[in-house]
């Protein structure tokens, strides 16, 4: 069944600026208006100023002024299909809570999962 945040994380992923680990990734985020918005990893030759795909996604809706977030996916060319990694987990989760998770691959595997599964024990503003 075509999912169009599925198909616009792998739109966007065609942007990606991944010169140095060739590892291209697309990422998209639902508000809940159902507007989508869509990122790429963004790589610089400093190294650890690479910006991933998915934090590219959810601060363009934040600046759109975008503010709940229902789903996210996440695409990248891989047969194990590509989680976000562990900051990207920290900064969906002070957005989006507990949403809903697609991960999927270009050969159209794809695999749904909360982010509470994937984050557990989330550090996060009720601590503060
Ligand atoms: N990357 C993402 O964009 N999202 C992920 O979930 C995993 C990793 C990017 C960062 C870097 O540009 C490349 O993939 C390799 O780590």
């Amino acid at each position: 069944m075509p999912d169009r945040l599925i198909d616009a994380a792998i739109h966007v992923r065609n942007n990606a600026h991944a010169p140095y680990s060739k590892f291209r990734v697309g990422a998209a985020v639902e508000d809940a208006d159902g507007r989508i918005h869509t990122g790429c990893n963004v790589e610089n030759a400093t190294y650890g100023l690479t910006v991933c795909a998915e934090r590219v996604a959810i601060f363009k809706a934040i600046s759109e002024g975008a503010r709940r977030f229902v789903r996210v996916a996440v695409v990248a060319d891989t047969e194990t299909l590509t989680p976000p990694c562990g900051a990207c987990r920290q900064i969906l989760w002070e957005f989006c809570g507990d949403v809903e998770v697609v991960m999927s691959n270009l050969a159209g595997k794809t695999e749904t999962v909360r982010l509470g599964t994937l984050f557990p024990r989330a550090f996060d503003g009720s601590f503060l």
